[in-house]
Order: structure tokens, then sequence, then C-alpha cells
């Protein structure tokens, strides 16, 4: 599943993540790349241990936690620590590749399984071309260039690419997320039974006072959902 969080981060929140990392001292990107990643590599990265990168984390960590769809669709058990990187000028692209299976946070040596994997662009799209995100999946190849502060996940076992900037950079924030439900087939029909039971009991507060009680039908679906998650969770 490929998802869209519009304004993952607020305006505000962009303006200091960019800030912090503009005026940080960059890395080459293959600090973190596996030996297959690493030959197509070519990109800058923040290092984590950095002030400034670990300010821009918090950030972003605060501003996922809250959001309301990144946890439907994420259905998140751990998160790895959210990373920075830059394209533009010579480190320009990232070829074809599938991220680790397992990422270890050094600093805390916790593993995380990349059921997803996630990007959040920090630049405006008008401001460089190229950079698009390149997703294999089963429906073609899906190219990803959203507005600033805009999120997307997709399932860590895709192939995917940055396509060269020839103008301008990219910024953008990355990490992965080991899921409850492991499965992207299961976290999607979760997804989509949770937004259509939220779009009816919107339909049931447009009826009736709020605090009365819902329809029945909307507990009995909502029974279902959590009885889902509680046949798939692993926690
Ligand atoms: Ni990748």
């Amino acid at each position: 599943m490929l998802l869209r969080i519009q304004q993952a981060l607020q305006p505000d929140e962009l303006a200091q993540v960019r800030q912090l990392i503009l005026t940080a001292d960059w890395a080459d990107g293959r600090i973190t790349a596996g030996s297959q990643s690493g030959a197509v590599k070519n990109n800058l990265q923040l290092p984590e241990e950095l002030p400034a990168a670990q300010q821009a984390r918090h950030i972003v960590s605060v501003a996922l936690a809250r959001n309301p769809m990144f946890v439907t669709g994420a259905l998140p058990k751990s998160v790895y620590p959210p990373l920075f990187n830059r394209y533009g000028g010579e480190a320009n692209n990232f070829g074809n590749h599938i991220d680790n299976a397992v990422r270890t946070h050094a600093a805390t040596a916790r593993h995380v399984r990349t059921d997803i994997s996630c990007t959040l662009f920090l630049s405006d799209p008008a401001s460089y071309d190229g950079g698009e995100l390149v997703v294999q999946d089963t429906y073609g190849e899906q190219r990803i260039k959203f507005e600033a502060g805009d999120l997307v996940m997709y399932p860590g076992m895709s192939v995917h690419r940055v396509e060269p900037v020839t103008r301008g950079e990219r910024l953008a924030c990355f990490f992965w997320i080991e899921s409850m439900v492991r499965s992207d087939d299961q976290r999607r029909l979760l997804y989509e039974m949770d937004m259509a039971i939220t779009a009816l009991r919107q339909k049931d507060l447009e009826r009736a006072p709020v605090g009365g009680p819902e329809s029945p039908e909307v507990v009995r679906l909502t029974g279902c959902y959590h009885n889902l998650l509680r046949m798939w969770a692993e926690v």
C-alpha cells in the first residue's frame, strides 16, 4: 500500500526542521547503506548523532505520533529514528535498490524490521527538477514528488530509486517502520476498514447529537476491526 499523508509536518515545523538541517555538516550517504545499495547510492546524509539531526528528528517524531492517519496506516510497533538526506549537485541520485530488511540503531542496538519505508518531503517541488521517488509496485512504477511537509509510506519490500536532481536540491527525511501487522495485505485491509468505519461514524454524528449512541452496525464493525487486529498483531 502506497499512502500519502498530507502536511505530516505543519508549516512552522517544516521551517524549523529545514533551518536546523540546512546549516549542519552533511556526510556521504553511504554511511548507512548496505553493500548492494551502497553501490548505487550517491547523496548526502546527516550523521544521526549531530545535535541538529537530533532536534529535527524530535520534531518529526512528535508530529508523526499525533497524526491519526500515520498511526492507522502504519500501525507502528517500532519506528527507526528518522534520518535526513540531501540530493543536488554532484551527489544527486540513488539507483534501484531494496532497503535492508532489518536496521539496527547503532546508539541503542535496537532492531527494526523494515515493513514500511517512509519519505517525508522537505523541499518545495517547484524548487528542484528531478528527484522523484520511483517505487515499483504491482501496478507498475509510481513516481512520487510531493509537497514539502507531505509523507509517503510504501512497502519496505519494494524496489525503489530517487531520480537524479538536475536543478536545485531535494531535502528529505526518511525512516522505516516495523508494524504490529507485518503483512502489507493485512495492513491494507485494516486501513480500508478503519477508513470506512470512520466515515460511517461521521454519518452517525450527522444524524444524532454528539455523545449519542453509535449505530449497532458501527459497533459491530468496530468490533470486527479490533478482532482482526487481535488476530494479526504481533506486539
Ligand atoms: Ni531506499
